[in-house]
């Protein structure tokens, strides 16, 4: 089983990073890292979206270019590891989305205008740690939920979060060993 770590954390004693790493410690299979805080995005300006238009419309996605999608597409799970940053997750992340929805790659469209996924994986986990409470998962998991089901093709997606971590008096290690007992009972694929 190959899996994909999406590693969008970038602090040294990050907790997020902690958590992921007990879910990935219990998966078995090939692991494979994208730590995104050490990827150079390109700009997605106009001459890159040409570019990648030109490669996606002649077929061709053997460029550098497509490296992330292609590492995507092929992956059986997918681990992200997202700290709740501004009610959603780090830039990088939706950075790392912008290079990996590549149409002919990871997804495609039917004749009638439908998104159809076309990633190996059928199991996506996201990992978040949050300083207060996730008031609303919409703009965080959700849409990141909304991307795997619509887009990707996976629509087993699972949440594991630790939250009220920052809160002053906050137990931080009993919240963060309810999360991982939480990783424990999970059924695995
Ligand atoms: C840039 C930034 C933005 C943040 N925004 C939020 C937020 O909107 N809501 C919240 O509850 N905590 C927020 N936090 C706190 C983090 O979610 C919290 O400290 C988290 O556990 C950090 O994850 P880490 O330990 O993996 O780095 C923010 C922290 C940073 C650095």
């Amino acid at each position: 089983m190959k899996i994909l770590y999406v590693d969008s954390t970038v602090r040294r004693g990050s907790r997020t990073a902690a958590l992921a790493k007990h879910l990935l410690n219990r998966l078995d299979g090939d692991i494979e890292t994208a730590k995104l805080s050490e990827m150079d995005f390109p700009k997605t300006d106009e001459s890159f979206l040409s570019r990648r238009d030109k490669a996606c419309a002649a077929g061709d996605h053997s460029g550098e270019l497509f490296a992330p999608a292609r590492q995507f597409a092929k992956a059986d799970v997918i681990v992200i590891a997202a700290p709740f940053w501004d009610l959603s997750f780090p830039a990088s992340l939706k950075q790392y989305f912008e290079q990996i929805n590549v149409l002919g790659l990871t997804f495609d469209y039917t004749a009638d205008g439908r998104p159809v996924g076309l990633c190996r994986a059928k199991k996506l986990y996201y990992v978040t740690t949050a300083g207060g409470p996730v008031y609303s998962e919409e703009y965080g998991y959700g849409y990141v939920r909304a991307l795997a089901r619509t887009f990707y093709g996976i629509d087993d997606c699972t949440l594991i979060k630790a939250e009220c971590l920052d809160i002053m008096g906050a137990d931080v290690d009993a919240l963060l060993n309810a999360a991982r007992l939480e990783i424990d009972r999970l059924e695995l694929p």
